[in-house]
Order: structure tokens, then sequence, then C-alpha cells
């Protein structure tokens, strides 16, 4: 079942997607790899990921490791991890911390004669196979692997799309962060920013306090730990109905329509929401502040009449709910 995916995803990549827009999420903790190709050397493709936000790729468990398999690309591609600062000692490029996990060949690390001081991967999806060995920087890979933080609204708050575009947005009150926008919409969400302590009348900076998922009949509106939930009195449709799980002071919740299952993690202590998804049936078909949602970065501010909007500030705005009351 899994490997049927695995081929139904190579295909409809191979042929839709742009090769540096395949992505796949590590399970835990949620990040993202994304595949930025080359050939690069290991400088290049530092920058690439720093470009869009990311970094290098740092996979520090056997389930992140794991996950670079679906990335459905074959060679070698670069890693975040190098022995520069201390020969033999290989170190995350961005803390310089000793790394916590590998998987090196068998006999790698070997020094390579002091001229190898950038471990990469090797990928072969075929073979379901992800073994790191040691190059040197200067030589030329197949791409890189970044690795990206997953999509949603954090901080300031600071809004990463579907497709991996981040930015800024200060907007005050409700706003749809994504929803359903096929002919028949199945599901809706809304988030809500209020104004932060520190802003001042020059600079107004926001957070995320509250969202409203709505599925089908059925509603869930998270403020900032309290969960409500309720029927509209509408029509039922086909999506499945909220799961919602709390921990401590961080909410999980789960709905899936089609053959998607969409995943929110919401850390009311950072004001981060973070949303992912699996299925394909919603490429494309999505709207919102998150974008379509169908692998290219360059058309996801799009207004709700599709238009492109010229800027940020038209973007979001236009994505504002005007029928709802902020609390
Ligand atoms: C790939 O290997 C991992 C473990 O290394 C295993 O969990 C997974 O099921 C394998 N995938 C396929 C498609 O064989
Ligand atoms: C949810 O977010 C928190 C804080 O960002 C993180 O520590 C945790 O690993 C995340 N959980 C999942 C399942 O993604
Ligand atoms: C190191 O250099 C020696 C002599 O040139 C060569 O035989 C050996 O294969 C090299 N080792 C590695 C790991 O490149
Ligand atoms: C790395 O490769 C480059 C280009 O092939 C070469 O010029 C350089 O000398 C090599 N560096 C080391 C340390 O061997
Ligand atoms: C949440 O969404 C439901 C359905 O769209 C709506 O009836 C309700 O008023 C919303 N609540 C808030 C606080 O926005
Ligand atoms: C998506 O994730 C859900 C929950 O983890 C799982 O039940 C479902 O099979 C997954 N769907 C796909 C298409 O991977
Ligand atoms: C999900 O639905 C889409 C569109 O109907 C279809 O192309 C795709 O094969 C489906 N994927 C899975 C894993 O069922």
């Amino acid at each position: 079942m899994m490997l049927r995916l695995l081929l139904i995803l190579a295909v409809t990549s191979l042929i839709q997607a742009a090769p540096n827009e395949r992505f796949v999420e590590e399970t835990s903790p949620s990040n993202v790899y994304r595949v930025v190709e080359g050939p690069l050397t290991w400088n290049d493709a530092k920058a690439k990921c720093e470009a869009m936000d990311c970094k290098l790729a740092q996979p520090k468990s056997v389930q992140a490791n794991d996950a670079l398999k679906a990335l459905l690309v074959k060679g070698y591609y670069w890693l975040g991890i190098t022995d520069l600062n201390h020969e033999g000692r290989f170190t995350y490029y961005t803390d310089d911390q000793d790394i916590v996990y590998d998987n090196w060949n068998a006999g790698v690390p070997n020094n390579g004669n002091g001229t190898e001081h950038c471990a990469n991967v090797i990928l072969h999806s075929t073979f379901n196979y992800s073994t790191w060995f040691t190059s040197n920087c200067s030589e030329v890979n197949e791409g890189g692997i970044c690795e990206c933080r997953t999509s949603g609204a954090s901080g300031d708050p600071h809004m990463r799309t579907f497709d991996g575009r981040a930015y800024t947005f200060q907007g005050i009150c409700w706003y749809t962060l994504f929803k359903d926008c096929t002919d028949k919409s199945r599901f809706d969400v809304t988030i809500m920013f209020e104004p932060r302590e520190d802003s001042t009348p020059d600079q107004v900076r926001t957070r995320t306090i509250a969202f409203n998922v709505t599925v089908g009949n059925q509603y869930a509106i998270v403020n900032g730990l309290d969960v409500t939930t309720g029927s509209t009195g509408g029509k039922m449709t086909d999506a499945k109905v909220i799961t919602i799980q709390q921990e401590d002071k961080n909410i999980k919740l789960h709905f899936t329509s089609k053959n998607t299952t969409f995943s929110f993690n919401w850390t009311l202590r950072l004001h981060a929401l973070d949303v992912s998804y699996n299925g394909s049936f919603y490429k494309g078909k999505l709207c919102g502040l998150m974008g379509n949602a169908d692998g290219d970065t360059r058309n996801d501010f799009q207004n709700p009449d599709r238009s492109i909007a010229k800027d940020v500030l038209e973007f979001g705005e236009s994505w504002k709910v005007n029928d709802k009351k902020c609390f």
C-alpha cells in the first residue's frame, strides 16, 4: 500500500512538479524536506536552501532520515553536516553541535585523505536507500536537501504557505487561513490575529490567538486553549469529522476530506499553528492565506477572485472575513 502510494506520487511528481518543488514531511519533529536540484556544490546547496528561508538538512532520527526516501530522487544530495571546523568531527553547520544521529555507510567517514569535509546522502527511491557519505565540498552533487519549518502561522505572525512561501502579515481580526476552493466546498478554516502588547502606533505586530475549523456541518473553535465545538445547522458532506487531542499546552486537530488528512498542531506558548496534509486530492484546489498547494510558490498570493495580488498587503487583506466579530 505504502509502496503503491510512493509509486503514484513518483509518477505524478515527475509529470507535474518541477524537481525542486518536491517535498516530504518528517514525522517528528515536524519539518518539511525539500529537494533543490543541481548540479550543486555544498555552498550552492546551502545558499539555495537559505534563500527559501530553510537550512541544509540535518536529519536527527531514523524517522527523519527515512523521510528522505520519500523525496523520490536518485543520486548524491548534500546534507547540512561538515567537519570543516574540526577535522574528523562532524557537526551541524548551523550551530556546530556534534551530530546526534548518523547513517554513515560502512567505513565512512574515513577522512578521504583530508579532502572530504561535507556529508551527503545517497538516495535511491527504487531501493529505499538513504545512506550517508562524505565528499569534497567543492564537488558537485545532484542537488541538496533543505529542511524547512512546516506551514502555518507563527510568531509575528510569520506565515508560510503550503508550498513553502514565507511572508509576514500583520492583519487584525479574522482571516481565511485556507479552505476548499472547489465548487462543493467541504471545509473552511479561519484564523484570528490580535495586536501584541509591544505594538506601537507606527508598527503593529500581531499574533494568532484563535482559529475556527468548519468541516461539513461541524465546527471547532480553538481560542487559546479553550475548545468549543458545535453544529452549523448546514448540510452534512462527505468530509470526515474533526478529531481533537489536547496535551498540556498543545492542541492537535485533524480532519479528512476526500483522500486528504489535514493536521493542525497549535502551540499556544508560541502562538504557532502548524498545518500539514498528506493526500493529493487538494493539490491546487485550496485558497486563502496558505495559498493553493499546487507545488508552485509563485502563484501563492491569489485573491479570492484568483487574480494575483500586487503585494502581501493586498493579498492578506483580500482574505479578511468581513462578517465576523473579533473577540
Ligand atoms: C523503507 O525502509 C523503511 C525502514 O528503513 C521502512 O519502514 C519502509 O517501509 C520502507 N519502504 C518501502 C517502500 O519499502
Ligand atoms: C507541535 O509543535 C511543537 C512546538 O512547535 C513541537 O514541539 C511538536 O513536536 C509538534 N508536534 C507535532 C506532532 O508536530
Ligand atoms: C588516500 O590516498 C591514498 C594514496 O594516494 C589512496 O591509495 C587512498 O585510496 C586514499 N584514501 C581515500 C579514502 O581516498
Ligand atoms: C576539491 O575539489 C576541487 C575541485 O575538484 C579541487 O580543486 C580541490 O583541490 C579539492 N579540495 C581538496 C581539499 O582536495
Ligand atoms: C466558526 O465557524 C462557524 C461556521 O462557519 C460559524 O458559525 C461561527 O460563527 C464561527 N465562529 C467564530 C467565532 O468565528
Ligand atoms: C494521511 O494520514 C492519515 C492519518 O495519519 C492516514 O490515516 C491516511 O491513510 C493518510 N493518507 C494518505 C493518502 O497518506
Ligand atoms: C487522491 O485523489 C486524487 C484525485 O482524485 C488522485 O489523483 C490520487 O491518486 C489520490 N491519491 C491517493 C493516495 O488515493
